[in-house]
């Protein structure tokens, strides 16, 4: 793409048009995702540890009752979480598309003497594993699928369990999607970063769109050398409460709990996101 590409772009991108997300599983931008994803100093990617101490806490104690389960993480990224969990003696499966969090997880795993099964692969194709007590997908990345897309998932994730075994997902409130659409055109530059290991530009702008109740959010990337552009898109799926229950049903759940009362699990201030958790009928 050129300068002149951004300068005639639609002014109102059409959902998932312009692309499916931003692109975690291309070498370079994991590499860079992957320090994002340890970093200490946000909560972006991944959540810093303490927070994420607090989720394995509620995960262990309270939604498994510390009980040895086996566990499918849904886009596990680096490994955090399954990598505590199998120190508490679960067995645990993880997927996702990024080649670098699948490394450092791996390596991380095989260092620590963990056997965890990681394997690399995009979440609508790869084949799940059977006979789990738990499928999980931490962080709200399931309103990013299509809504077609999540709904397969979640179905295969229901073939993955167990009669009575339970999905835990993290998702976005739909006034979150809704408010993260309405945040209109910002830059910045950067010497290095997520977006390139060069210097660059990066131009973002959000747009909500009622009739399909979706955020894309466009970043155009300008290389400071070069002026070459590169545009990543990446659109959010907004869910009502009823909507969610009714997505969980369809993909073979019952017994669903909308879940917002987690101490400590959210970072003070407004909270964005909640649990969903759901069982297999048999
Ligand atoms: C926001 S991060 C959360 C990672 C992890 N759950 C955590 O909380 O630390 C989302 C993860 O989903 C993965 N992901 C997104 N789309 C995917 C897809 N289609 N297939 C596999 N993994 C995917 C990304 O690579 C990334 O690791």
């Amino acid at each position: 793409m050129r300068i002149a590409d951004i300068v005639n772009r639609c002014p109102e991108p059409l959902p998932w048009a312009e692309g499916d997300n931003i692109p975690w599983n291309d070498p370079d931008f994991s590499r860079r995702m992957l320090d994002e994803h340890l970093t200490q100093g946000h909560d972006a990617a991944s959540r810093r540890l303490a927070l994420v101490d607090h989720h394995i806490a509620w995960i262990h104690d309270v939604l498994l009752d510390e009980r040895p389960s086996s566990i499918l993480d849904l886009g596990c990224g680096p490994g955090l979480y399954l990598e505590r969990l199998a120190a508490r003696g679960h067995t645990c499966t993880g997927v996702d598309y990024s080649p670098a969090s699948i490394a450092y997880a791996r390596k991380k795993a095989g260092d620590s003497g963990w056997d965890i099964d990681y394997r690399e692969g995009d979440l609508r194709e790869v084949e799940y594993p059977r006979d789990r007590t738990l499928v999980m997908q931490i962080f709200g990345e399931m309103n990013v699928f299509r809504r077609s897309d999540a709904a397969s998932i979640l179905g295969r994730a229901c073939g993955a369990l167990v009669p009575g075994g339970r999905v835990l997902l993290e998702v976005h409130e739909y006034d979150t999607i809704k408010g993260l659409g309405s945040e209109g055109a910002s830059w910045f530059s950067s010497p290095s970063d997520l977006f390139g290991d060069d210097p660059h530009l990066v131009l973002t702008e959000s747009h909500w769109d009622s009739k399909t109740a979706t955020t894309t959010i466009r970043y155009h990337i300008i290389d400071a050398a070069s002026g070459a552009v590169d545009r990543y898109a990446q659109t959010f799926q907004a869910y009502t409460d009823p909507e969610y229950t009714a997505l969980l049903v369809e993909a073979g759940f019952g017994n669903i709990r909308l879940i917002r009362d987690v101490p400590g699990w959210w970072p003070p201030g407004p909270r964005q996101l909640f649990l969903l958790v759901g069982e297999k009928m048999s």
